[in-house]
């Protein structure tokens, strides 16, 4: 455009970031399905981007300054920082085990988040909305929230059935209500900010309904971080936790770079903590003077058997009991293809096997050793390219489909599309019968384009599926001679005719069950 002539500097293309967190685990007992299950779709949207050429930082971590962390530790004779570091181990290898591959893991109980903690707090109060007053009311432990009368049912938190605590103390306060109106021109102007649509409708009707100022401190009993002008108080475990996004980046402890990678691109969150979010946390950056996050994503429940999962209520499911039986990649495909993301879904051992079985042992599974059995058998695994019948467009429109909704977080869509390759692999095999084409010596073209075809689409698929399987789908790209990974999604998911492919037959991926789901649960 300009010959000759250097680029203004705002011209220059730069790789786009993409800075991504999931909710940070209470620590007080180790992740069940739920919680595992916000952790893998965060990790499927975090490969997506990843290959989708985003320089991803992807944020995890454990909220360690709860009550029932610090009754847990006692429970067990140990100092809250012991239990929380033993805690740490304990979900760390979880989460390896459920390959999430996160850059980054934050604790609560860190200096650099002290320090963070600290700062934002002294920032607030400078611009002069931190007051002192006297909180009165309900609280709940396990939910670790101030409950007004109209958040209980029948006297008790819906979400824990018990009964909240009545408190009274002198704390520091907030001042949310301030921000009402700015925040409900944030949802105005930015719709985007919080999805899906349900959640930002719910809270927009809490805004209008009027906000109340927030206590921001507790007693200090010991565990906590300490309130920076008043050292008899801890900083309130909510206000704490929500910092952990921006202390990661390095504020406060940091002052040179930090706001290179803040503002964050997108806070995963349960349904439950998206007014944390989408309300409090939003109204504190302000009240910071600091840019707000892109966009808050409230995911649904995963429930069993119609239950919310959870501990307490004896309805958990141990993530790492499913992906023993059946390895982390089903379990995953089952919670991204099962679940519509941002919808509740429920898990049962019945509808694991029947998606396992119909996805991956009859279909993906059998399809990619049908394939290379064929090749191995007409062609010694050899296979010229070809792009005549109507798979290569099939292909690249699943492709771009599946990139589609993959962009716009319908991460279920985005697993349909590319399933949706398959099936038309399966279906294209079946009509053209490479078996019968191999018997007759003068449909030896027609068999070439075949095999090729069918394999090319079938890599394609598998190349779009890696963000949700990684490991399976990896193996699959490699026997179906896609050699070294290209750098971008875009680039290993083209339907390419221009390369002689070479496949390996290899141990079937996920032979059929038979009825091997765990003993325990359902
Ligand atoms: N510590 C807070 C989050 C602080 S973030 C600044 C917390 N922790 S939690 O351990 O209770 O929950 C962690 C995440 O798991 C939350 O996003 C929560 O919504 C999610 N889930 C807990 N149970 C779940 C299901 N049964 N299903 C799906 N997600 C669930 O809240």
């Amino acid at each position: 455009m300009f010959p000759g002539r250097l680029l203004p500097l705002e011209c220059v293309p730069l790789v786009p970031r993409f800075y991504l967190t999931t909710a940070i685990d209470y620590v007080n007992s180790p992740p069940h399905l739920g919680t595992a299950y916000e952790k893998i779709t965060a990790d499927v949207i975090a490969r997506f981007k990843r290959r989708a050429g985003y320089r991803t930082h992807f944020l995890m971590g454990a909220d360690e300054h709860s009550l029932n962390v610090r009754r847990r530790a006692a429970e067990q004779g140990l100092t809250p920082l012991d239990y929380c570091s033993k805690m740490e181990e304990t979900f760390r290898a979880v989460w390896a085990k459920l390959d999430i591959s996160f850059d980054e893991f934050i604790r609560t109980t860190e200096e650099r988040h002290r320090l963070g903690v600290q700062k934002l707090l002294e920032a607030i109060r400078a611009r002069g909305d931190i007051y002192e007053g006297t909180y009165e009311g309900w609280y709940c432990v396990s939910c670790e929230a101030f409950k007004q009368e109209k958040d209980l049912e029948n006297g008790l938190c819906p979400l824990h059935r018990a009964k909240p605590d009545w408190i009274r103390e002198r704390n520091h306060f907030f001042r949310l209500s301030a921000y009402r109106d700015r925040l409900l021109a944030l949802y105005r102007e930015q719709p985007e900010f919080i999805e899906p649509a349900p959640r930002r409708n719910e809270l927009t009707r809490v805004l209008e309904a009027g906000l109340a100022d927030l206590s921001v401190s507790r007693p200090g009993l010991g565990w906590g971080i300490p309130v920076p002008f008043d050292d008899r108080s801890v900083v309130y475990v909510w206000f704490d936790a929500l910092i952990n996004y921006l202390s990661a980046t390095g504020y406060g402890a940091d002052e040179a770079g930090w706001d290179e990678r803040w503002p964050a691109d997108l806070h995963i969150v349960g349904k439950d903590i998206t007014r944390f979010h989408a309300v409090i946390w939003p109204a504190m950056l302000m009240a910071a003077g600091l840019p707000i996050p892109g966009r808050v994503f409230g995911h649904g429940f995963v429930n069993f058997q119609g239950e919310r999962m959870s501990k307490s209520l004896g309805t958990a499911v141990d993530p790492l009991e499913a992906s023993d039986h059946f390895g982390a990649d089903p379990l995953r495909l089952f919670l991204i293809r099962e679940i519509p993301y941002g919808q509740d879904g429920d898990f049962s051992w019945d509808r694991f096997e029947a998606r396992y079985d119909a996805d991956l042992a009859n279909s993906l599974g059998n399809l990619v050793s049908r394939v290379t059995s064929m090749a191995a058998r007409y062609r010694e695994g050899r296979l010229a390219p070809s792009a005549r019948s109507r798979l290569p467009a099939v292909a690249t429109a699943g492709a771009a489909s599946c990139r589609e909704s993959m962009e716009a977080l319908r991460l279920h869509d985005g697993a349909s599309a590319a399933f949706g390759i398959v099936g038309a692999v399966n279906e294209f095999l079946t009509e053209r019968a490479p078996w019968t084409l191999a018997r007759d010596p003068d449909a030896g073209r027609a068999l070439d384009e075949t095999l090729y075809e069918a394999a090319e689409a079938t890599r394609v698929a598998a190349a779009l599926l890696r963000p949700v399987m990684p490991k399976s789908c990896a193996r699959i790209v490699e026997r179906l001679g896609g050699g070294a990974m290209p750098t971008t999604l875009e680039e290993e998911a083209a339907f390419r005719s221009d390369r002689p492919l070479s496949t390996a037959v290899g141990a079937p991926l996920w032979p059929r069950l038979s009825r091997r789901r765990p003993r325990s649960g359902a």
